[in-house]
This record gives C-alpha cells, structure tokens and sequence, in this order.
C-alpha cells in the first residue's frame, strides 16, 4: 500500500483524493493547506483523520508516514513545495508547470536525485488516448510524423485573474501552451530550433503566443496558446502515410481518431470508465498505477514523462519568453 498526502485543497487536488480513495492499492493519508474549512471540507470527504490534515506544509513535509506527495499547489509554488517535499524524504508527483522555468526545474530534478526520491511531472500521457497514440505511432500507420500542430487557449477576461499575474506563476506559456509544446516534445523530442511571435499583456507576461520548433529528420510543430481567445486544444499529427487528430480537449482527451490510406478509424477511449463502472478523479488513477509499477519496479522517475523531458519543456518556454520580449519567470 502507497500512503499519499495532498498539497493544496484546490479543483485538482479534490480529482485526486477522490482517485485515492477508490483506489484499493493506495491511500490518501494526509492533506495541507492554509485554509480551515477548505481542510476540513476535503478531509470529511475523503476520510483523512484529522490529525493529519495540516495547515502548514512544513507539517505534511515532516509526516514520516506519508510515501509521496501531489503537489496541487499555484504554479508559482511548485518549485518551493516539491524540493520542501524531497528534502524531507518523500516522493512528489507534481502538477503541471514542472516549475516556473527551467533552473526551478533542473533544482528539483537535482533535489530528487540527491534525496534519491520519486519525482514525476504529472502527465496525460498515461491516459488510454495516448498509450493508443503511442502504439499506433510504434506501429507505423502513419508513416514518419512531418507536422504536428496544436493550440490550447482560454480567455481571460478578468484582469485580476491569478493566470494575468507574474507572481503567481501567470502567462500563456505556463498556462495553456505547456501542454501542446509537451504534446509536441512526446511526439517529436526535444526541438533543434525554436520561433516564436507574441503579445505581451500589460503585466509583462506572454498572453498570445505562436511557436514553431523543428525537430530532427525535419518535422516541424507549430503551437498557438492564448490568455485572450479561446482556442480549440485539439492536436493533429500528420505523418507521410496517413494522420493521426486527437479531437478533444488534449489534457482529458477520450477519442483517437486515425486516417491512414483509405482506412479511417474513430477511436473511443474514455479514461474514467473500467469494468463498465465509472471511476472518480478525471482518469488519475491510470498515473498512481504508472507511479505504483515504477516504484515496485526499482524506478525514482516516469519513463513516459521523464525528468530530462520536463526540463526540456522548461527550457522551450524560456526559450520563447526570451524571444517574444516576455518578462523571465
Ligand atoms: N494538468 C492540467 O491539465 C492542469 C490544468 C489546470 C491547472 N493545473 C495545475 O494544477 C494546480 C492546481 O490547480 P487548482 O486549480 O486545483 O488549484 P488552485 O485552485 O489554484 O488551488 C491552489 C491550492 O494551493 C494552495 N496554495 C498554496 N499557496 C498558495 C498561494 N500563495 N496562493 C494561492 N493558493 C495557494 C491553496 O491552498 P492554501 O492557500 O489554503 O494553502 C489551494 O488549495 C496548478 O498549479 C495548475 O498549474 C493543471
């Protein structure tokens, strides 16, 4: 049994309790945040004692009981909560941005092999969409990927929204196109050359941002994230014999559909359904098993979702901030 605590009492960290708690091989032992209620509220709901449900993350960090620990915590924090975490001697899956830029990156990646603790971004890539994506991919259906494109974008419409703030971890970039750029790093590896144009908000942040990358062999991805427009946060891979589109939203996708030739296949592959029964938490439990069968295994890290990768993905966005004139995070 895998005893997990939770860092932060937020939207994703409530989908992970409640994956916790169905899960027979894990357990949710202990919850931080600095709000009472919000404690209080998860905890009921989850079943954590309530002793254990702290309100200082100093205190979870000290919890020898707890084996790792999800960091749910603002952007803008993770780099501080994951090392507080490593350094105390747990394990930490933490939320996407893998840090605000690629030195917090590379801190904790270091963090963790110096503690000699799991540490894993956490990732999409174990849903059934793009475990079938990989296999169609390894397959060759497709042929040798020539483009890819993607764009994932919300408008924001209230200026004080935390996603326009540079303090709290804002910005196109760290927000929105973090996910197709990693989308992209999956498919094609990390980029030989980098392009970027962008508008820059009147905080100093990247809220509309294009990026073009080539990878090697020649392909080519071309990204558009935005603060100001909704945009589709669908994908499209397009190979030298056929095509792959995911449809959906590419952080939750449940479709995968296939062009190759003449053949055309729509895949449905919904990541909270098993046995016939839905499961609670928008398909996490497919990530704690990855994390369970790589710890079994011997492993401190992802293979799906490896720690140079994410530092590379870091480095692709100071990359483009640099470019587009946007302020360093
Ligand atoms: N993978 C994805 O598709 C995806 C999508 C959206 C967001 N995310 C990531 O998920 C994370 C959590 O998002 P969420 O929407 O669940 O959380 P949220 O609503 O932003 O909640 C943040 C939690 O962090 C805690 N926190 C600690 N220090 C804070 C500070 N200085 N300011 C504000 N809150 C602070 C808050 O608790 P206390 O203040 O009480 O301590 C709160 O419980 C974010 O980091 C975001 O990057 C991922």
């Amino acid at each position: 049994m895998i005893r997990w605590g939770i860092a932060g009492t937020g939207g994703f960290a409530s989908s992970v309790a409640a994956t916790l708690e169905w899960m027979s091989e894990a357990e949710l032992v202990a919850i931080a945040s600095s709000h009472h209620d919000e404690l209080r509220i998860l905890g009921d709901l989850h079943g954590v004692p309530s002793a254990r449900r702290y309100s200082s993350y100093e205190a979870l960090a000290a919890d020898d009981e707890v084996d790792l620990i999800y960091v749910a915590t603002p952007a803008s924090h993770h780099f501080e909560h994951t090392v507080l975490f490593l350094t105390a001697g747990r394990g930490v899956v933490c939320e996407t941005p893998f840090g605000l830029n690629e030195a917090q990156a590379a801190a904790m990646v270091a963090a963790a092999r110096a503690e000699g603790r799991f540490l894993m971004e956490t990732s999409a890539r174990n849903l059934p969409v793009y475990v079938r994506l990989r296999e169609v991919m390894a397959s060759d259906a497709i042929g040798e990927v020539v483009a890819f494109s993607s764009d994932y974008g919300y408008a924001v419409r209230d200026r004080d929204d935390p996603w326009l703030d540079p303090a709290r971890g804002g910005g196109a970039l760290l927000r929105q196109g973090v996910y197709p750029l990693s989308l992209a790093s999956m498919l094609l590896g990390t980029p030989e050359r980098v392009t970027a144009l962008g508008a820059i908000g009147d905080t100093g942040i990247d809220e509309h941002v294009a990026v073009l990358t080539s990878h090697s062999g020649g392909a080519t991805a071309a990204v558009t994230a935005s603060l100001r427009t909704h945009l589709t946060r669908t994908a499209r891979i397009s190979g030298t014999r056929g095509s792959i589109t995911v449809p959906g939203l590419i952080t939750a996708p449940t479709t995968l559909v296939v062009q190759g030739g003449d053949r055309y296949g729509r895949l449905d592959l919904p990541f909270d359904r098993e046995g016939g029964r839905s499961v609670p938490g928008a398909g996490f439990h497919h990530q704690v098993r990855h994390v369970h069968r790589r710890l079994r295994d011997g492993h401190l890290d992802s293979d799906i979702m490896p720690l140079d990768e994410s530092q590379s993905i870091m480095r692709t966005l100071d990359t483009v901030r640099a470019q587009i004139g946007a302020r360093p995070t």
